[in-house]
């Protein structure tokens, strides 16, 4: 595998084993639909999983496991319609598995979003063929995707059969830890046959979501048209196939148009009817992939960040990673009603579902394309009945996020979870983690304190900022002993630690995150109250039926709160340092890979939870939300003054001690050490960014879906922390602690309906505001204040 500069991903030869990574990596999609970068016309089996979903598309099945009655909602695989393949005579389609390969290249291009494929095989009589197969997802009309096969005919001569399909027969089987479990989640199928399309509608098994997927073909013999499609259909799948006779040298192509509707789409009467229009309609290839190239070249320009110098493949890395997510979430995505989903729109790991990701997600959005993260916000407004609904279930008012949402906005997360190491299934109480919840309100006030988009705030962030306060402010409990508020029972980021050794009482006690976050929102939650016009304050407090004394206890809150520390650092919950260190370089001797220790230490019968072993940043994910000097200001304010040497201590401690068993852990380390160890920062930065496609010993778990949130996060260290980005307070800011090593930056944002480019490097950060009409803003750096207007350029120089 290599990461080409600029723009290109690229893999070389057939390895069956990395197939269904590269098929993740080479996903095309548009936040509407993403299709896996199978080979088109593989079945899915060890080495290939074809895949294609729709944002927001979930069914529930149901199964029993030990006895237990258990339900999943899972984001659907739908009909998939890349088959277009090539035989010879009578004989079995052509795939890399059944001939000998003797070229096999795939190209994944981000600049124009098109993936290309080139093959040159042979069967077992020695005849050979040579292919290019090419195709793309439009992100310039979201219902569309295009594909074109050409194959040149080698050494022989006879019948070649050109076959294209459009599958229904497809499960959601991507992921062996569910495989024991339900996976049909299509029924009612109606494929139909019409000259040169092919169409599969099928309906979810129990959300009756109608979905209906077409294509309509264009064969040629050098050059001439064919058009003696010999079609059927089965139960669940439409086909269609031409025979040609060929001679060496001959060129066969196909050109291929696909168009997907369902019945979540707004502006249809119904998916079928949709789709054949959609069909009847669709512009030529060469024109859909031209305007698809300009939706992506204009997505870049939007998103465009540049390195002068590149260091170490950081630059197409970055690209990478900024193509998938906008393949995940893109301005298709708004009236889709989809959160972030964790895994990548083309991911079956954790089952498609929305955690607490877009954390890490939304900063690379908001200061390019507002509208997008507040449309993703309005996923987790519509879901607010829910989250009532599930704290008033614990007794609780206010409201509580799950901590994995799909459809609805109940509570998603499986209660019992399969360890492959030792197939037993063990109990999965990461569902306590309460703290989702805070970062739905975190991100809702970032989004409003970077964009100034008060609207959102009066009509939907306040609401959810207020109930979200008060579910906290009612799970922390007065201990007498202590004189402060505790919250027991939950787990924090680190999902290791769901229970105490040996304690009946699931959770953990007095995580220091989620104090602290719940800290930080009792004081946004009234800051947020009075940013709203008296009106607006005076309907919530009504229809909140919010009472002054429970703003009161909101700020005792801010002062009584309860963190735990031991030696000199915050300690990740209340009793950690009595866990067992474990025997960290026994266990990497022995494993190599230890990123999941708790699946290690179940399969040799200890329990995770018994040792002083986090499986990703959770103290320090302080350092990573809150501006250093917010965090000093909100834990002075408890009563617990923070020196440099306990931020020091705290981040050094939990280096030791954490696996980075999730890759948002390399995000947040690397942001904890920007300002006290650069290279150790840079380090976990390319970890970050390499996550995914680095991994070239697929140790990881990609082949089920990218690490949206790592990929994302990625690209918010290089234009967020090491420039120290900031918008709080109606600034742009700029801080930098900018490595000298990664060149240069060049980056477009979008700042209060301003466009503006910002270059940052070691010595200087220039800023320049596109010269539109528009107010003035404020810009910040190195502590220098500037008051800039359209078409102004003002750089500051580091040592000014
Ligand atoms: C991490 C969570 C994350 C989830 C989805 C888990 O492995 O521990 O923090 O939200 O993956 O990405």
């Amino acid at each position: 595998m290599s990461v080409v500069p600029e723009w290109t991903l690229a893999f070389s030869g057939y390895d069956p084993a990395d197939e269904r990574r590269r098929e993740a990596l080479c996903t095309t999609g548009n936040g509407y639909v993403a299709t896996r970068g199978a080979w088109a016309g593989a079945v899915a089996g060890d080495h290939h999983y074809p895949g294609t979903y729709l944002a927001g598309y979930y069914n529930r099945l149901t199964d029993t496991v030990d006895e237990l009655g258990i339900e999943n909602e899972s984001l659907v695989n739908v009909p998939d319609w890349l088959p277009l393949t090539v035989a010879i005579g009578d004989g079995e389609w052509w795939t890399p598995d059944n001939c000998e390969v003797l070229e096999y290249d795939l190209e994944l291009n981000a600049r124009r979003g098109v993936l290309t494929r080139r093959f040159h095989l042979r069967d077992r009589a020695g005849r050979e063929l040579r292919g290019v197969e090419r195709r793309f997802v439009s992100m310039a009309d979201p219902h569309l995707a295009g594909q074109t096969l050409t194959v040149t005919v080698v050494n022989w001569s006879g019948r070649l059969r050109i076959g294209s399909a459009v599958h229904g027969n497809v499960t959601n089987s991507g992921v062996e830890r569910y495989r024991k479990l339900a996976d049909h989640h299509l029924t009612d199928f109606s494929p139909t046959v019409a000259d040169d399309s092919l169409l599969v509608t099928a309906t979810t098994s129990q959300s009756r979501h109608r979905v209906s997927i077409g294509t309509r073909a264009v064969a040629s013999h050098n050059g001439s048209l064919l058009d003696d499609w010999i079609t059927r259909t089965d139960r669940t799948s439409a086909s269609a196939e031409i025979p040609v006779e060929v001679t060496a040298g001959d060129v066969v192509s196909v050109e291929k148009v696909a168009a997907i509707h369902g019945s979540r789409d707004p502006g249809i009467s119904e998916p079928q009817l949709a789709t054949e229009l959609a069909l009847d309609t669709a512009p030529c290839f060469c024109d859909l992939l031209e305007r698809h190239v300009l939706a992506w070249s204009q997505l870049w320009r939007r998103f465009e960040v540049e390195l002068e110098e590149t260091y170490d493949g950081t630059l197409p890395a970055l690209r990478l990673n900024i193509f998938h997510l906008l393949q995940s979430v893109s301005p298709h995505s708004i009236d889709a009603d989809a959160g972030v989903p964790a895994r990548g729109l083309h991911g079956e790991a954790y089952r498609g579902h929305v955690f607490w990701d877009e954390l890490f997600v939304f900063p690379v959005l908001t200061i390019r394309m507002p509208e997008l993260t507040r449309a993703l916000l309005c996923y987790r407004h519509r879901r607010l009945p829910a989250a009532r609904l599930a704290a008033r279930q614990i007794g609780l008012p206010g409201a509580m996020y799950p901590w994995q949402s799909g459809s609805d906005g109940r509570e998603e997360s499986q209660r019992v979870h399969l360890n492959p190491m030792s197939g037993r299934w063990t109990e999965d109480a990461s569902f306590r983690q309460r703290h989702v919840g805070l970062a739905v309100a975190y991100t809702m006030w970032q989004y409003v304190e970077t964009t100034g988009d008060l609207e959102f705030l009066v009509d939907r962030g306040a609401e959810v900022i207020v109930e979200v306060a008060r579910f906290f402010a009612h799970l922390a409990q007065y201990d007498a002993a202590r004189d402060r508020y505790v919250i027991k029972g939950v787990v924090g980021p680190d999902e290791f630690h769901t229970s105490y050794p040996g304690r009946r009482d699931p959770g953990i006690d007095n995580n220091a995150y989620t104090n602290v976050m719940a800290v930080w929102l009792f004081g946004t939650a009234a800051r947020t109250l009075d940013r709203l016009p008296a009106w607006r304050r005076t309907e919530l407090t009504e229809s909140l039926g919010l009472r002054q004394e429970e703003r009161n206890h909101w700020d005792e809150l801010t002062r009584r709160m309860y963190v735990p520390f031991h030696d000199g650092v915050i300690s990740q919950f209340e009793g950690y340092e009595q866990l067992t260190e474990l025997d960290w370089p026994r266990y990497r001797s022995t494993y190599g890979d230890i990123r999941r220790l708790d699946r290690i230490l179940e399969a040799e019968g200890h329990d995770v939870a018994a040792y002083q072993v986090s499986k990703q940043a959770d103290v320090l994910m302080l350092l990573y939300l809150l501006p250093r000097r917010d965090l000093h200001d909100l834990m002075a304010r408890l009563g617990y003054p923070l020196s440099a040497e306990i931020i020091r201590k705290t981040v050094e401690y939990y280096l030791g001690r954490t696996c980075h068993g999730s890759s948002l852990s390399a995000i947040v380390h690397a942001w904890g050490l920007a300002t006290l160890d650069a290279d150790r920062a840079l380090t976990f930065l390319e970890q970050a960014l390499h996550s995914d496609a680095g991994d070239a010993q697929h140790t990881g778990t990609t082949a089920e879906g990218i690490h949206l949130a790592a990929m994302a996060g990625s690209a918010d260290l290089v234009q967020r922390c090491f420039t120290g980005l900031t918008t709080t307070n109606d600034v742009l800011g700029f801080r930098p602690r900018w490595p000298a090593k990664l060149g240069t930056l060049r980056m477009v944002l979008r700042y209060r309906g301003h466009r503006l480019v910002a270059e940052v490097s070691s010595t200087a950060v220039t800023v320049t505001v596109d010269p539109e009409p528009g107010p003035a803003i404020e810009v910040r750096c190195y502590g220098h204040a500037r008051s800039l207007r359209p078409g102004d350029t003002h750089t500051w120089a580091a040592h000014d």
